[in-house]
């Protein structure tokens, strides 16, 4: 059944508290509940509930007959006319933890019991209003001989076998949680900026400790980021983080009781890279960001979900920006944003930030609503400026404190603190699809006129497309280099619309969108002499990084089309490596091509028909070409580029590594893989480790380091998660399916756990050649893994779909093969709600 944005009503009543107690046991978990309602409304009282063994329900103490419930066991509705305008409501459940695989809800993890009720989890758990308007205070007993027993607010009481957790601050459903375990803690103590002391714990399995420091550091970070940046204070008097190793998303930030994927906690030098240590500081400051944009301002329903996600992973990136390089987090978040939601919103699940219909909610924690929706928020700051970001937030936190709310009252806080009339700018919330902005200029006596388009395709359920307001940051490059226009920012609002620059001596290059002022993909004319004078001189770093990536991307589509090319590239590169150590990172990020999923996704805008063969062979030659071309800085670069010392997961280290690993995947083409063979037995830390190693697969001289590797980390499931990734997604697209399939029939293969299920099917369908291989053997292994996994875990095989969501855009042939794939999966018996609605809108896009 589809849920429609229009058709939300205010709940009847409000909740004074809300009491749970649990008896846990692993096939058979009790929980009693009480809860206060008071009238606000008419209606009856309606209670969601999934999958409960129902003992008993009762108001005011009166037994309620059990027929309440409805056939298909979701709901309890009782009438109004049974109802006083207090009462409470008690029923007692027993639910299966042990049973519940889908990871939704209380279930075991590694023996230890915890939960997770994003987005309407807590109906597995017990009958109530599992929406996110209905906002309670709860206090929750826990009885069980586990050591550890947590759950949200403070604790009243930590006693042998029981403990008592009361939570003050009225919260959603989606947000409790629940941890019962053999757990230790990393213990700390932050002092907030009004003087209260706040007792930390990062809580992981005995053995896991010493690799629990970083994300107790990263925490104390944000928590003083938040502070001094958006002035938000924590309010309880604990603070605990869990690290679950089943977990189906990254992580959760229930009150005071954030749980997370172990891959976001565990980390040390020998066992994570220098990615990992970034995420996991990123998504310790989103988790608790979300403290004030989730839990005290939450949803008022789930089509609003980008209110709390869109923002939430605005402020993540902007505290990774002040921790780091922001010249680099920008670069990085812009090829994230291309590489996931620019290919969303082209493809046959495209949906705007706030979608006005759903089947599954599960299925819209998307890009578009996470990553687009901060580039929305983005684009607002920069329409406002700084004070008036400060202003409206500072609104939004006053105004908007202990509710549930929509876009709407969002939108409202940036009208009022600025006085700006945002109506057409709401088009970004409502329309899906990135508009194609076309620019071309004329030039003349000193005046350069600039005409700019704006067009959006059709997007499923939205054929018109009406212009939206584009912020388009811009900066005048002269011929020799210097910046004759500093940083302007013109406001488009018609479909199209020209821009004028007086009083100019020689015609100058335009540094377009900088710093990636809109979400949109950018048409011009430029040559490729344009764009090597914005590489080695623009000002800013992202259009400049902008600039050289396109000069590759149009070398590489060159030759994938036609065979040859790439020259300017090439020497382009020649005058960046010359001064590469000055900015590691800018550098690395310059070196590294563009991915064939790029291409092919360039290349299918540009109308036509991307062949994932020619692709791969055009971006090796390239490659090729470039270590040949430029092998003696390259090796330079590489030695010039170790740490010694130490590791450091800063983002200094980190910028060098990359370079050094750049230089590698290059230089491995033409050393016969001499240096990824040293490395690898001499790296101390993972990053290095890790990159040798993809360099020794790729080629082809893996079975050694792949041995050692297993030898040394088989007991540690982080790091062997990365082993089962980095083989199908490295290896020649010849050999990967046969890889992947021989890797999948390993004992540990454990793919009940989304970690490891994810690290070997994504790793395969993130090898672009590979999953598109012209037999259709990519797609038929990954539909029988999806085909495997559904009955077992719904929402981890829902999300892995979108591997598909481009299947369209490929020859009659590929196409032939996905569909045959997708047909077998959408035919399959008792498919869950969240595949099939993946599958049908998918292959509606045919
Ligand atoms: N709110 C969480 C976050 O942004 C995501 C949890 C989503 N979980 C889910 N099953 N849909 O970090
Ligand atoms: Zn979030």
């Amino acid at each position: 059944v589809t849920q429609y944005l229009a058709d939300w009503r205010p709940y009847p009543f409000e909740i004074a508290e809300t009491r749970l107690e649990f008896d846990l046991a692993p096939k058979g978990t009790r929980v009693r509940s009480q809860i206060d309602f008071r009238r606000k409304g008419p209606g009856d009282l309606v209670l969601d509930g999934a999958g409960l063994r129902t003992q008993s329900l009762a108001i005011d103490g009166k037994p309620l007959d059990l027929s309440l419930i409805s056939k298909d066991d979701e709901r309890l509705v009782v009438p109004a006319s049974a109802l006083p305008d207090s009462f409470t409501f008690a029923a007692e459940v027993e639910i299966d933890p042990e049973m519940n695989t889908a990871l939704e809800g209380l279930y075991l993890s590694g023996g230890m019991f915890c939960t997770q009720c994003e987005a309407e989890g807590f109906r597995h758990i017990t009958w109530y209003p599992d929406r996110p308007d209905v906002m309670a205070p709860f206090r929750v007993t826990i009885r069980s001989d586990k050591p550890v027993l947590l759950s949200n607010g403070n604790p009243v009481s930590r006693g042998q076998g029981e403990a008592v957790w009361h939570d003050p601050w009225p919260k959603p459903a989606y947000l409790f949680a629940l941890v019962a375990g053999d757990l230790v803690a990393i213990p700390d103590s932050f002092t907030t900026m009004s003087g209260r002391k706040v007792e930390l714990n990062v809580w992981v399995r005995p053995g896991d400790q010493d690799r629990a420091g970083y994300a107790m550091e990263s925490l104390i970070r944000s928590m003083k980021w938040d502070e001094e940046t958006y002035g938000r204070e924590y309010d309880l008097d604990v603070f605990n983080l869990v690290a679950v190793d089943d977990f189906n998303m990254g992580a959760m930030e229930n009150k005071g009781l954030n749980i997370f994927n172990s891959k976001l906690v565990l980390a040390s030098a020998e066992t994570a890279t220098d990615g990992d240590y970034e995420r996991i500081e990123g998504v310790i400051g989103h988790e608790y960001f979300h403290n004030w944009t989730g839990n005290r301002i939450t949803c008022r329903d789930w089509f609003q979900l980008c209110l709390k996600e869109g923002l939430t992973v605005f402020r993540d990136q902007q505290f990774t920006s002040d921790m780091r390089s922001a010249a680099v987090k920008r670069i990085h978040d812009v090829q994230t944003l291309r590489a996931r939601q620019f290919r969303e919103d082209a493809g046959p699940l495209a949906h705007p930030p706030r979608p006005d219909n759903y089947q599954e909610i599960n299925n819209f924690y998307t890009a578009t609503v996470y990553e687009k929706g901060a580039e929305v928020i983005g684009m607002l700051k920069r329409l406002v400026g700084e004070d008036g970001y400060r202003k409206a937030l500072d609104l939004y936190f006053i105004r908007h404190d202990g509710q549930a709310c929509t876009i709407e009252d969002w939108i409202k806080v940036f009208e009022d603190a600025t006085g700006r009339d945002l109506t057409q700018f709401k088009r970004w919330y409502t329309d899906a699809g990135t508009p194609r902005l076309t620019l071309s200029e004329d030039w003349q006596d000193g005046r350069l006129t600039l005409h700019f388009r704006q067009e959006t395709a059709p997007t499923p359920g939205q054929p018109q497309k009406p212009p939206r307001v584009i912020p388009i940051a811009l900066g005048l490059i002269g011929p020799n280099g210097d910046e004759v226009l500093p940083t302007t920012v013109l406001e488009m609002t018609e479909a199209s619309q020209s821009f004028t620059f007086d009083g100019l001596g020689a015609r100058p290059v335009v540094s377009l969108l900088r710093g990636f002022s809109a979400p949109v993909t950018v048409a011009r004319e430029i040559t490729a002499d344009e764009q090597a004078l914005l590489l080695a001189h623009d000002t800013d770093p992202y259009a400049r990084w902008q600039a050289g990536h396109d000069l590759a991307l149009d070398a590489l589509i060159f030759r994938a089309t036609s065979g040859t090319g790439g020259a300017e590239f090439g020497q382009a590169i020649g005058g960046l490596l010359t001064d590469a150590a000055a900015d590691p990172a800018f550098a690395a990020l310059c070196l590294s091509l563009p991915g064939e999923e790029e291409i092919a996704t360039t290349i299918a805008a540009r109308g036509g028909v991307p062949d994932p063969d020619a692709i791969r062979t055009a971006r090796e030659a390239l490659a090729q070409d470039i270590a040949t071309a430029h092998e003696a800085e390259l090796a330079r670069l590489y030695d010039a580029m170790e740490t010694p010392g130490p590791y450091r997961p800063d983002a200094e280290g980190a910028g060098r590594r990359s370079l050094r690993l750049a230089c590698l995947g290059l230089l491995t083409r033409i050393d016969g893989a001499a240096r990824a063979q040293v490395l690898f037995n001499s790296a101390s830390n993972m990053t290095e480790r890790q990159g040798a190693l993809e360099c020794l697969i790729a080629a082809g001289k893996d079975t050694e380091a792949l041995a050692a590797f297993a030898q040394e980390f088989g007991s540690n499931r982080l790091v062997m998660d990365k082993w089962f990734m980095v083989q199908p997604l490295r290896a020649t697209p010849d050999q990967a399916v046969a890889r992947a399939r021989d890797l999948a029939e390993r004992a540990d293969f454990d793919w009940k756990n989304p970690n490891r299920f994810r690290a070997l099917i994504s790793g395969l369908c993130a090898n672009h050649a590979a999953f598109h291989a012209a037999d259709g053997s990519g797609y038929a292994f990954t539909v029988d893994w999806l085909m495997r996994l559904d009955p077992v875990n719904p929402q981890t095989t829902a999300r892995m779909c979108s591997a598909f969501e481009t299947w369209t855009r490929y020859d009659a042939d590929r196409q032939a093969h996905a569909k045959a794939a997708l047909g077998r999966l959408a035919a399959m018996k008792g498919l869950s709600r969240n595949t099939s609605e993946m599958v049908t809108r998918i292959l509606a896009g045919g």
